[in-house]
């Protein structure tokens, strides 16, 4: 049995904004050529600064929205395609959890009642039992049994993170995309939330797609992470060799906004000059070379390919031949 559980190939997400009486529309391209794998047990870090698509991607890859063009499989089903009745069977293994729980939770529902509704709409299984499952999954994130008849408002931030995870854990998903869910927490509450999404991770097997601006978010949690600019991605990497040796001028840049403490990087740091540039006129060559410390002479006429070996890529031209 293969280790990948979702397999997106070129995924292309397209919006058409404006228009009007007499105006022509444009087209945002949120997502451009995105091609990576997820594997059971293991994190894909996607990141990037915001506007890059990352929240665009988790929408498709949770089946919220279909991608404008491109390949996405789910447990080797083709959901271009795919009939209704496939989709429905899919959607469950695939659960999101987003950077702010207490817009996703209900403030008039018990956390009891919260966890246990996924159940209640997608099986016939009995209150007992739906009950007993629901304070398992407490357990599991570190919530006590008498937060049960507890309303949102009781949690602090972090709590309700673990909520919103125990959540989308009750239907038994094999793909959990964290679209920035540590982001609106303390730095020491994000470190016990990540810890918990970790031992959650080794008990049930999960595949993560974790989502951030903040690479040192993702420094301890990631196997691999994809680094995305204007809807595509510019580096790829195992995490080790993300944070060793980062390749792409923009990857550099990021890394160096990132306050981990190393006197030895504070020398050459490299500042990200300049805003992301509208994904709706996007620059010439390589979308980056505005901003970039490194460009020369090919940069802003030609486009640069993600090249290198299955998972060392980097789209610059500083590393073409
Ligand atoms: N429904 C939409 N209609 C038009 N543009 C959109 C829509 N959703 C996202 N965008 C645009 O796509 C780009 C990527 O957005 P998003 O995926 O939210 O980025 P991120 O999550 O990395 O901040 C942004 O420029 C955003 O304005
Ligand atoms: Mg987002």
């Amino acid at each position: 049995m293969s280790d990948i559980v979702l397999r997106a190939r070129d995924l292309k997400k397209h919006y058409s904004v404006g228009g009007g009486l007499l105006k022509p529309s444009n087209t945002v391209k949120a997502l451009d050529g995105v091609s990576f794998d997820l594997e059971r047990n293991k994190t894909l870090a996607v990141v990037g600064e915001s506007g890059c698509g990352k929240s665009t991607l988790a929408r498709l890859v949770t089946m919220i929205e279909e991608p404008t063009d491109g390949s996405l499989q789910i447990k080797d089903t083709e959901l271009a395609g795919a009939s209704v009745e496939a989709r429905k069977a899919l959607r469950p293994k695939v659960q999101i959890v987003f950077q702010n729980p207490y817009g996703s939770l209900n403030p008039r529902q018990q956390i009891g009642d919260a966890l246990t509704e996924p159940l209640s709409m997608n099986t016939d299984l009995p209150k007992a039992e739906k009950r007993d499952r629901a304070k398992d999954m407490m357990a599991a994130v570190g919530l006590r049994p008498e937060h049960y008849d507890r309303y949102p408002h009781m949690f602090s931030g972090g709590q309700r993170q673990r909520i919103a995870i125990a959540r989308a854990l009750m239907l038994d998903p094999e793909i959990l995309v964290l679209d920035e869910p540590v982001s609106a927490l303390d730095v020491s509450i994000q470190a016990q939330v990540l810890n918990v999404l970790s031992e959650l991770q080794e008990k049930l097997n999960l595949a993560y797609l974790f989502i951030s601006h903040d690479l040192s978010v993702v420094k301890h949690i990631a196997d691999d992470v994809m680094v995305m600019y204007l809807g595509k991605p510019v580096e790829k990497a195992s995490r080790d060799e993300l944070f060793s040796e980062p390749r792409h001028p923009y990857t550099r840049a990021l890394l160096s906004a990132t306050p981990i403490p190393d006197p030895t990087r504070e020398k050459n740091r490299e500042v990200l000059k300049g805003e992301l540039p509208s994904p709706i006129n996007p620059p010439s060559g390589c979308t980056f070379h505005p901003r970039c410390p490194k460009v020369f002479e090919p940069c802003a006429d030609k486009v640069p390919l993600l090249e290198g070996s299955n998972n060392r890529k980097v789209a610059c031209h500083l590393y073409t031949e």
